[in-house]
């Protein structure tokens, strides 16, 4: 051990790299994680999950109590008010709670926190903040930035990403959304139901790429009725600043005509990349793959024995719970013992209202690859749960290997499909065939239920529809 100042390093305390920095502590390695943000947590808990969830929360409180939902439910209300500042210092409070929170947890494992930008020197040492450190093993969890659209200049007050978008000091009258993927619905769900008209553009033919077709479909007819604009296999070729606002140049993506849209506010949300600028990673002798992330087998391992990598700076879904559980097996695999991520099931879900989840693999591409398969679906119209809620909105649907049975998919639509599809991702991770959740006994009356009888629609004997 002379040589090295500890057993692993981790840079970056985002959910993936806090995380393992936890784990490797919790299995007896000398443990330091380098962040050169001013609050641990990362993306996630500063300038993502948490504040956007945070606001989603509170311009439902809003929204409930202002458009009449709660009168219908005999809950009159007096005029309401948007008190802006009280739901950003609400949020900003449960943010500090938080980042606070893995700031104790470092300290109650011994986690050294080394504060400041770290950039390799060598295979087995990085430099930070003017002082060089050595490991046995490094785990790179940099995580990802903003994609900004070339020619396009965020500048967080009228053209922002998805950081100026969860800290806006008055409500815009009209946002222009560029990207119709999770942080454009999520973030453009905040501003609408505290106000503002949105029009969100996106290139392909359809918004949220990459979940199941039917469940892309039906979330943008939702959201029409809720107000939302959508301008479709649509191009934005120039954004202006005019005066207060700016002016979003759009064509069809096809080519054809071009046509302005005016707007106070600009959403960037076009993706994220991969941070690995400012590592110096050929000092270590690693290189990043032409979507400039990097490259890990199934243990994270890199191509340079010692340096490993875990969440959104390597390939896959970026999600906070694929990078926290990919933390735990690196440190596990760094520990000498066998830790395993099954990347066939990471839930991902859409917390916009109703919520959007999936699990596996949706329809579409499994009968693009030839394989045959049942599918089973359920609206929520047909849910006593939901009915007695008056929230009827979406279906579960879920998809079977046509031969064996065996669950490759769900598919969610509906208020509560953040919290449903645990339960599909546990089924699907213990092989649960379709047959198996439709003979799990569900209580009554939940939503829950809505996937037990999409189940037993996958042989065609679902009892309420
Ligand atoms: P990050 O959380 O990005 O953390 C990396 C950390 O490394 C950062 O703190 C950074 O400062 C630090 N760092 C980088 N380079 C260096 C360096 N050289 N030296 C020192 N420190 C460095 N995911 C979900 O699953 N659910 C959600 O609801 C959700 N909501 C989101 C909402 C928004 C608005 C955004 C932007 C993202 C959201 N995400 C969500 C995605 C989620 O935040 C990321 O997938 C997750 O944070 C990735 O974790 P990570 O540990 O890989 O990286
Ligand atoms: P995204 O990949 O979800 O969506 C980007 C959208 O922009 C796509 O629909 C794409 O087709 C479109 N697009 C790309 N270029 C365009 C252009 N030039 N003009 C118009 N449309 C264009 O990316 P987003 O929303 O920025 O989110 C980034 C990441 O953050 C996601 O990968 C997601 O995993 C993560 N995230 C997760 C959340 C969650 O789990 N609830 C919440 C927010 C973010």
């Amino acid at each position: 051990m002379a040589e090295f100042d500890y057993d692993v390093i981790v840079i970056g305390a985002g959910p993936g790299g806090y995380v393992a920095a936890i784990r490797a502590a919790q299995l007896g390695l000398k443990t330091a994680c380098v962040e050169s943000r001013e609050t641990l947590g990362g993306t996630c808990l500063n300038v993502g999950c948490i504040p956007s969830k945070a606001l989603l929360h509170a311009s439902e409180m809003f929204d409930e109590a202002s458009n009449g939902a709660l009168a219908k439910f005999g809950v009159k209300v007096g005029s309401v008010e948007l008190d802006l500042d009280a739901m950003h210092a609400e949020k900003a409070k449960a943010v500090k709670e938080l980042t606070g929170g893995i700031a104790f947890l470092f300290k109650k494992n011994k986690v050294e926190w080394l504060k400041g930008h770290a950039s390799f020197n060598g295979a087995t040492s990085i430099d930070v903040a003017g002082k060089s450190y050595a490991a046995k093993n490094i785990v790179v969890a940099t995580g990802s930035s903003v994609t900004s659209l070339p020619g396009v200049e965020i500048d967080n007050e009228v053209v922002i990403d998805s950081t100026g978008a969860l800290a806006l000091p008055k409500v815009p009258e009209h946002l222009v959304v560029i990207g119709g993927g999770v942080i454009g619905l999520e973030l453009g769900s905040v501003w609408k139901r505290l106000g503002a008209r949105v029009t969100v553009v996106e290139y392909l033919d359809e918004i949220l790429p990459g979940m199941d077709g039917e469940v892309r479909k039906e979330a943008r007819k939702i959201f029409k009725k809720q107000g939302f604009e959508f301008r479709t296999s649509t191009k934005v070729t120039k954004v202006e600043r005019t005066g207060a606002g700016a002016s979003v140049t759009v064509e069809p993506a096809a080519g054809g005509a071009a046509e302005a849209i005016e707007a106070d506010v600009v959403l960037v949300s076009i993706g994220r990349r991969p941070n690995t600028q400012g590592l110096a990673l050929e000092k270590a002798g690693l290189q990043v793959t032409n979507r400039g992330q990097i490259d890990v087998d199934n243990r994270f391992a890199t191509k340079v024995p010692g340096i490993w990598a875990i969440g959104d700076v390597t390939p896959g879904p970026m999600l906070a719970h694929k990078a926290e559980d990919e933390g735990i097996a690196v440190a596990e695999n760094i520990a000498g013992q066998t830790g395993i991520v099954n990347h066939e099931v990471i839930p991902s879900v859409v917390y916009t209202h109703p919520e959007i989840a999936g699990v596996g693999r949706t329809e579409d591409e499994l009968k693009a690859e030839g394989i045959a398969v049942k599918v089973g679906k359920f609206p929520f119209m047909a849910n006593s749960r939901a009915k007695t809620n008056r929230d009827m909105d979406g279906f579960v649907k879920v998809v079977a290997d046509a031969r064996t049975d065996r669950v490759l998919g769900v598919h969610i639509v509906g208020s509560l499909a953040g919290t449903m599809i645990a339960q599909a991702a546990q089924a699907m991770e213990f092989g649960a065939t379709s047959e198996d959740i439709a003979y799990t006994c569900h209580a009554h009356p939940t939503h829950s239920e809505a996937l037990k009888e999409a189940a037993m629609a996958v042989t065609g004997l679902p009892i309420h529809i």
